[in-house]
């Protein structure tokens, strides 16, 4: 953007003209400002429009997937509700729930579709989604904000999970309230190979891990969550 002389005042000048100039500047500079916003709103479109392609082609494959990225971002919504956090940051966590498994895409058919339990080999594959989705969504510049819950939602608190080993607060927040959402979904639903657990099974099973696979401080908002919430996305 280039700011040049483009309005000026002949000497003698009076306070009327300096209103009159000023109003002009002012309003030249809102002109400018309006359009670089329209501009900013159009590449904002057009990103969600390619992300949606995105989670439709996931989604088509792999139906599981579709009602756990919903639940996790109708969950790990709620709990940034709970604690207090700004408009935007909700947001932005309910785009992360429903985003973070996107690496999935990158995960062949017969490891992601697979009804049996993996062996270790096709574990080793699976466990790429997070690095593959964080690549995938990392050259857009807007969706940078939530690319440590992509890459980070399998780190555990005690340092145990993957891709980096992370341990605690090394782990960016909302990875780690992501891993809740995301650890009790995978309890209460039905897979080919178990039953889902009843909401009062997977809580139990999230008490048991809390401190070593997942944040206390997560688990404590997790707890606090409407009853009736989590039992709409058994
Ligand atoms: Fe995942």
């Amino acid at each position: 953007m280039q700011w040049g002389a483009d309005s000026y005042l002949v000497k003698p000048f009076n306070l009327e003209q300096i209103v009159i100039l000023v109003e002009r500047l002012l309003s030249d500079h809102f002109l400018i400002l309006f359009k670089e916003k329209e501009r900013l709103d159009a590449e904002q479109r057009m990103m969600l429009a390619s992300i949606t392609s995105l989670i439709t082609a996931l989604e088509a494959r792999d139906s599981y997937t579709r009602g756990h990225s919903e639940a996790v971002a109708a969950l790990v919504t709620e709990m940034g509700i709970q604690m207090n956090a700004a408009d935007e940051e909700i947001e932005s966590l309910g785009m992360a729930g429903r985003l973070h498994d996107i690496g999935k895409i990158g995960v062949p058919d017969n490891i992601l579709l697979k009804p049996d339990l993996l062996s270790d080999d096709e574990f080793a594959v699976f466990k790429r989604h997070p690095t593959i989705g964080a690549s995938i969504l990392g050259v857009i510049s807007s969706i940078r904000p939530i690319l440590p819950v992509i890459l980070h939602h399998h780190e555990q608190f005690d340092g145990k999970g993957y891709p980096d080993g992370l341990k605690g607060d090394k782990i960016a927040l909302w990875a780690r309230m992501t891993a809740v959402a995301d650890t009790y979904h995978a309890l209460v639903s039905d897979r080919p190979y178990r039953r889902g657990k009843s909401p009062e099974k997977a809580m139990e099973v999230i008490e048991e891990v809390c401190g070593t696979q997942l944040c206390p401080e997560c688990v404590a908002v997790f707890r606090g969550l409407p009853r009736k919430l989590l039992e709409s996305h058994v």
